[in-house]
């Protein structure tokens, strides 16, 4: 294998010979010499190749077919470059076109397409620079997230993506099926589930967490970090129909270590990005989101604010301002909210806690005034809510009455009652939308652009 781009750039020019493998982005011609920039996607920046045609090793069809796309394959030397835009550059000896994209059909030309054209193609559009970016900045966030956890002695658990139950009660499931849809046998008018594939209905995970709860309460600090479902008909730039979620899950732990971990968490991903996506960043800072370098250096630097949900809902009624849906305490906070409380009032991340009951899962810990639960969500500028977490309800009795209220089955959850009835512990987790994470970090807009295959309502074409 030739080496990479990245390698290359960072070598001392010293006439030695190299090969090297890529797509030119671009194709300047003057007199007898054509320059090529070209890209392998190890990093942001092409290598400058420069082509004397008169003296280049190479075939006849070669001119015709060398232009914006094409894959080659280039030998030459590696020289200090006269130019100022680039340090080193490629004097090519040897040039072969492996694959030819003609100019007229190839639709990555020069210009700058918009991201929802770009969502069409998204075959094509790694090959763009922000797309690449965000690709490694994601790779990398991935690392740091491992990193981070194994670290601290976490292991990695992977819970199943199929599974009977929904995990956090909302209804928002896609359910897996092997029943022929156009005949579907009944039994008393009534669907037949046991003719089905698991001889009961089955559905695509929303979360890990119940069953990452039953390694913790093993294992003591567990995490799960995988592809979740949810059918939510929401068409918005934060959601999307499959996304990948970090879930960490801890034995011995309340919801004040919770938050310790959640807040550390973040700011051990935000410097790895910013020690180790540096040129990526900078190309976000400059075309995307202006200043996100600062913000993430700031945000590193802070204490996130801590606040009740009592104490957001009487900032937001204090307020003096006018939101679409309107406040008082028992509502479920908007993104509109979140917005407000994230951006006017403390202008950083925010952690809330101690939700109203009714607005949240049943696997959360009752507080003593029986009216709230201890949930945490982490709050950011721009986007709202990145991570939802709680402490879990670690009482049997209790547990038991809050599925009973909420009119889940007992049986369906008879073996996560059994773990507070078996060597119960406090316990506490969180769950991390890594689309939402990336762009907070990249500041990229639309959720679509974050995650390499987009799943949203009406769409799943690639
Ligand atoms: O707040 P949520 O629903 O929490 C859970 O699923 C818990 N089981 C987590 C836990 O305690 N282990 O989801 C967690 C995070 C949200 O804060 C959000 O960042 C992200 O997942 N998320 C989505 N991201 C993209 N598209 C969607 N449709 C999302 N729904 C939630
Ligand atoms: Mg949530």
């Amino acid at each position: 294998m030739s080496p990479r781009i990245k390698d290359i750039l960072a070598m001392k020019a010293d006439s030695q010979e190299i090969t090297v493998q890529g797509w030119v982005r671009t194709k300047r011609d003057s007199k007898n010499v054509s320059f090529l920039e070209i890209s392998d996607g190890s990093c942001l920046a092409n290598l400058q190749a420069v082509v004397d045609q008169a003296s280049v090793k190479t075939e006849e069809t070669t001119w015709e077919r060398l232009g914006t796309g094409a894959s080659v394959t280039l030998t030459g030397l590696l020289i200090p470059s006269p130019g100022k835009n680039q340090a080193v550059e490629l004097q090519v000896s040897i040039l072969q076109v492996l694959g030819a994209a003609p100019q007229d059909s190839y639709p990555l030309q020069k210009k700058r397409h918009s991201f929802e054209f770009l969502r069409e193609i998204a075959h094509l559009r790694p090959r763009t620079n922000t797309f690449a970016a965000v690709a490694r900045v994601r790779n990398a966030m991935s690392y740091a997230i491992h990193r981070f956890f194994q670290e601290r002695h976490f292991f990695y658990v992977h819970t199943p993506i199929i599974t009977p139950g929904d995990a956090e009660g909302a209804g928002q499931m896609f359910q897996v099926t092997t029943l022929p849809l156009e005949q579907v046998p009944l039994k008393n008018g009534e669907v037949d589930y046991r003719e089905d594939f698991f001889g009961k209905k089955a559905f695509l995970a929303v979360s890990g967490q119940l069953e990452a709860e039953i390694y913790a309460l093993a294992m003591g600090r567990v995490y799960t970090f995988g592809p979740t479902f949810r059918a939510e008909n929401s068409n918005t730039s934060r959601h999307l129909a499959e996304f990948w979620m970090i879930e960490p899950e801890v034995a011995f732990c309340d919801i004040g270590g919770n938050m310790d971990l959640a807040e550390d968490f973040l700011k051990y991903v935000f410097s790895y990005v910013l020690e180790n996506c540096g040129e990526d960043m900078e190309f976000f800072d400059r075309w995307i989101e202006p200043g996100i370098i600062d913000t993430l250096k700031t945000v590193i630097d802070t204490p996130f604010q801590r606040i009740t949900y009592t104490e957001a809902i009487e900032k937001l009624t204090g307020s003096g301002q006018s939101f679409d849906f309107p406040v008082s305490w028992g509502c479920d906070l908007q993104s509109e909210h979140e917005k407000y409380l994230t951006e006017a009032v403390y202008n950083g991340p925010v952690i809330v806690t101690d939700y109203p009951k009714e607005i949240k899962a049943f696997y959360m810990k009752l507080n003593k005034d029986r009216r709230t639960v201890r949930a945490m969500d982490v709050l950011v500028p721009r986007l709202g809510e990145i991570i939802g977490g709680s402490e879990r309800e670690s009482d049997y009795e209790i547990l038991k009455t809050r599925i009973t209220e909420l009119g889940l089955k007992e049986e369906d959850y008879w073996w996560y009652l059994e773990l507070r009835k078996f060597g119960t512990a406090p316990h506490a987790g969180f769950g991390v939308g890594f689309e939402r994470l990336i762009q907070y970090v990249t500041g990229m807009q639309n959720i679509r652009d974050v995650i390499p295959f987009p799943r949203t309502v009406k769409n799943a074409e690639f």
